[in-house]
């Protein structure tokens, strides 16, 4: 694996149980896109595949891809909690922006809270997430807001490091590239996505998307 994934990796690693009992509810907006989806969804950067489990209640059958094996078994774990099965989720660990899957595999895809977390290849990854889905598939990408006052960042600036306070005391600096709305549009037209819709909900910014045929 590139080094970028290990470094990602190997912090979401370091969180990974206590992200999990602190991220354990699907967001609204989620849910909301997940409304009349059907066939099979991908799921990109899944964590510990919250919304994995509201995709599967909606009768999708779901890939989830994430970079964290530690995240990946809590997810798997998770699923089988609350399924009994396997059977409607396959979990692979990979890099969003080399997806090992054929072209028009998906017919939708999530891509949430994550690809705030690459400090390259943001527009390859939404590239990659345009292959792999059939045409008129869409895909809800979400990022935490370049807007927000909590940001003490000169106009210019994107890049932070946010600290994560582990229950034991310790603390594990995670990377971020800050999107503004209209930066994540432009990414998001950059990659030959269609977009639907854009807007800002509770600190995060979110554009729908879709792939046009012969895109
Ligand atoms: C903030 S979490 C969001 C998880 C999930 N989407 C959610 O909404 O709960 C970001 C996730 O992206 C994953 N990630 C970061 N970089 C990645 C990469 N290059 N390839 C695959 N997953 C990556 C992390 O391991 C982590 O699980």
């Amino acid at each position: 694996m590139k080094k970028d994934v290990q470094r990602a990796s190997k912090t979401f690693d370091l969180i990974a149980e206590h992200f999990d009992k602190t991220r354990n509810r699907p967001w609204y907006e989620v849910v909301e896109f997940l409304e009349g989806l059907d066939g099979k969804l991908l799921d990109m950067g899944c964590g510990n595949g919250r919304h994995i489990l509201e995709a599967v209640k909606k009768d999708l059958e779901v890939v989830g891809v994430d970079a964290s094996i530690e995240l990946l078994t809590i997810c798997k774990q998770n699923v089988i909690d609350e399924f009994y099965t396997l059977s409607k989720v396959d979990l692979i660990r990979a890099d969003v922006k080399n997806l090992p899957f054929f072209e028009s595999s998906f017919d939708s895809a999530l891509f949430i809270a994550a690809i705030h977390h690459l400090k390259e290849g943001r527009v390859r990854s939404l590239r990659e997430a345009k292959r792999v889905m059939k045409d008129n598939g869409k895909i809800l990408i979400s990022s935490w807001a370049r807007e927000l006052d909590r940001w003490d960042l000169e106009d210019h600036e994107r890049e932070v490091m946010v600290p994560w306070h582990r229950e034991d005391g310790e603390v594990i600096e995670r990377f971020y590239h800050l999107y503004t709305l209209e930066e994540l549009e432009e990414d998001v037209r950059r990659s030959g996505l269609s977009i639907i819709d854009s807007f800002h909900s509770k600190g995060n910014n979110y554009v729908k998307a879709k792939k046009l045929p012969k895109s």
